[in-house]
């Protein structure tokens, strides 16, 4: 299936884990795809398996918790492919666990500022470019995704400033999936559960009865694939989902539905 051809797509945190598995499928849909991480080799290797199956793709690295970096990824966008159409604004940090009284300053404002202003950082590019005026009159808008959590949708202990920020983010979803629902941009975000992703092995400090743990709070048993979570995002960005916009829409083998 093509149907993204000569659409352009920025996945951030596409080094690894969901944005390297989101950016892989936009480019096989047929997207341009601009991949973005601050781990500048893990993009290339991205782009590397892109080109392998036969996308066009280029990496810009950049930190999404800094203003200027964001604003040269989405000017960089433009100018290496003229449009933006898709965003999966995934970036995202779990910072160090500890309860609510222990988290530091440093670690809440370094989690906050990835995961939530990142996010709002990001839109606050993307949403001018994909309004801008293109070359029919019935071609603007777009469609972005927002990577939360199920720590967005219910409490996690240990993990504060993670929870409180993917929260924020799906309250941000809504109030700019409001704010531009009828100029033609839709936005969502998508609550994974647990992924085995490097960011999961971190969280269950890379012990096997905590991951044994995590994965038995799974009614289906098991952690989910990055690709299963690239699935939702992607067709959230596809003409499939036209009419979807504000929506927090979980993908968590059953969890939250406990
Ligand atoms: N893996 C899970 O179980 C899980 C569950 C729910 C939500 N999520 C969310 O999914 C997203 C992707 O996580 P993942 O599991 O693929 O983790 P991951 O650690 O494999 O990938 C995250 C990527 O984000 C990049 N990154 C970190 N800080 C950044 C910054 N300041 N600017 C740009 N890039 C930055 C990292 O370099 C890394 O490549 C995150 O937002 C995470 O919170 C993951």
């Amino acid at each position: 299936m093509a149907d993204m051809n000569g659409k352009t797509a920025i996945v951030t945190g596409a080094a690894s884990g969901i944005g390297r598995a989101t950016a892989c499928l936009f480019a096989s849909r047929g997207a341009n795809v601009i991949v973005s991480d601050v781990n500048a080799s893990g993009c290339d290797e991205t782009v590397a398996l892109i080109q392998e199956q036969g996308g066009d793709s280029r990496a810009v690295p950049c930190d999404v918790a800094n203003p200027d970096e964001v604003e040269n990824l989405i000017d960089t966008s433009i100018r290496s492919f003229g449009r933006l159409d898709y965003a999966c604004n995934n970036a995202g940090i779990e910072g160090e666990t500890a309860d609510t009284v222990e988290c530091s300053v440093e670690n809440w404002r370094k989690v906050v500022d990835v995961n939530l202003m990142g996010a709002w950082l990001c839109m606050k590019a993307e949403i001018p470019r994909m309004l801008a005026p293109r070359n029919a009159p019935d071609d603007g808008g777009g469609a972005i995704v927002n990577v939360s959590s199920i720590a967005g949708l219910i409490g996690f202990g240990g993990l504060p400033a993670y929870v409180a920020s993917k929260h924020g983010m799906n309250g941000l979803t809504k109030t700019a999936a409001l704010e531009y629902a009828h100029r033609g941009i839709r936005i969502n975000s998508v609550c994974p559960g647990a992924i085995e992703t490097p960011m999961i092995h971190r969280v269950t400090h890379h012990n096997p009865q905590e991951e044994a743990a995590m994965i038995a709070r799974h009614p289906m048993g098991r952690m989910g694939t990055p690709k299963e979570i690239a699935e939702l995002i992607v067709w959230l960005c596809s003409d499939a989902a036209s009419f979807i916009t504000g929506q927090t829409i979980a993908a968590d083998g059953g969890y939250v539905a406990q």
